[in-house]
């Protein structure tokens, strides 16, 4: 048998993910559970609540995905399991369910970093050609990602502060919109003017680091002082203004990139890629740059999926890297 089918595993935040992906980039299964619903409530993700949906439901998606795929312990060849970032909690569930089924089943296990999984996302769409750069925008993440070959991660720029998603959030929740509030703020934004005056954070001259708090500051200090004044603001305009800050910079900064760098393709990954102004923006401005291909996946590939674990574990996977039973959850882990 010459294919090669990996058990994609991924628990480090609100979703409880489990895939089968041949090959590395064929999705044969892929399901989620999704714990919104139950963190709503609190406006954020409650870790402890995480946690434990965790257990309740990672057994149950597991056995869901291979019933989807039709197949069975024995045709699976390694089990890829996010290691890290993210919740410590939420993360040991998935270790221990992986480390469990590698160990009852002897099949290898592949650790896999989050935000690694989030950028094979795109090989599941198309074929890698490098160099190449990724945009990473999630709730927990905004990192430009240069990868010079397969398995090799070169952090170039990050938040200093909060990820873009974060920001959408807290803006959110400051126009009382439900959690999580990227999508609120976007469909806001498309019936908005971005008429009120926000600052941009470009950072030191050269700069591929991102800075989102003094602007989701400056959102806060507009609705108070317009609530002094006895005045209100636009909930539309201001998420429209809020929107083309983020947009604008994060464009700028990934163009500015991929042409310093030389790149071949460009890749969106990460929860923050389903928002419309940006990806309206990036399409725009490489639209203008003919040798440079930017790929933008299907949103359901956006958000926390363990077919982009599976994918990603693949790759790692043939080249040689290996967990140990020893493994353990690394929440702070970097790339
Ligand atoms: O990648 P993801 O599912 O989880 C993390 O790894 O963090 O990303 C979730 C984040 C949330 O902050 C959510 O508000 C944001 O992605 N998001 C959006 C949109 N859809 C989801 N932000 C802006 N515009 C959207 N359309
Ligand atoms: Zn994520």
């Amino acid at each position: 048998k010459n294919d090669l089918f990996v058990l994609g595993i991924e628990t480090s935040c609100d979703e409880t993910a489990a895939s089968i992906v041949k090959n590395g980039t064929e999705i044969i299964s892929n399901v989620v559970a999704s714990q919104i619903e139950s963190h709503k409530r609190f406006g954020g993700v409650v870790p402890e609540l995480a946690s434990r949906h965790h257990v309740e439901q990672m057994t149950i998606v597991i056995e869901e995905a291979l019933k989807q795929a039709n197949v069975s312990f024995k045709d699976i060849d390694a089990i890829a399991v996010t290691e890290g970032p993210g919740l410590v909690g939420a993360l040991l569930v998935g270790v221990n369910a992986a480390k469990a089924l590698a160990f009852s089943h002897k099949i290898p296990i592949v650790p896999v970093h989050h935000i690694a999984g989030h950028i094979y996302a795109n090989r599941l769409i198309t074929e890698l050609t490098f160099p190449l750069i990724s945009l990473v925008v999630s709730g927990g993440h905004t990192e430009l990602v240069y990868m010079e070959k397969h398995g090799s991660f070169k952090v170039i720029g990050e938040t200093l502060d909060d990820a873009a998603g974060e920001a959408y959030d807290k803006v959110a929740r400051t126009l009382q919109l439900p959690y999580p509030g990227g999508p609120h703020i976007d469909r806001l934004a498309q019936e908005g003017n971005p008429n009120i005056d926000l600052p941009r954070a470009w950072l030191e001259e050269g700069s591929y680091d991102f800075s989102f708090s003094g602007l989701k500051s400056a959102v806060i200090n507009t609705l108070h002082n317009a609530e002094q004044r006895g005045e209100t603001v636009s909930p539309e305009d201001l998420a429209a203004s809020f929107q083309a800050s983020v947009v604008e910079v994060l464009t700028e900064k990934t163009v500015r990139a991929a042409k310093e760098y030389n790149v071949r393709q460009v890749l969106l990954a990460g929860g923050v890629a389903a928002n419309k102004g940006l990806r309206h923006s990036l399409t725009a401005a490489f639209e203008k740059e003919p040798e440079i291909e930017l790929v933008i996946p299907p949103l359901f590939l956006c958000t926390d999926n363990a077919a982009m674990i599976a994918a990603a574990g693949s790759i790692l996977f043939e080249m040689g890297k290996r967990g140990t039973m020893e493994m353990n959850a690394h929440p702070g882990l970097d790339i």
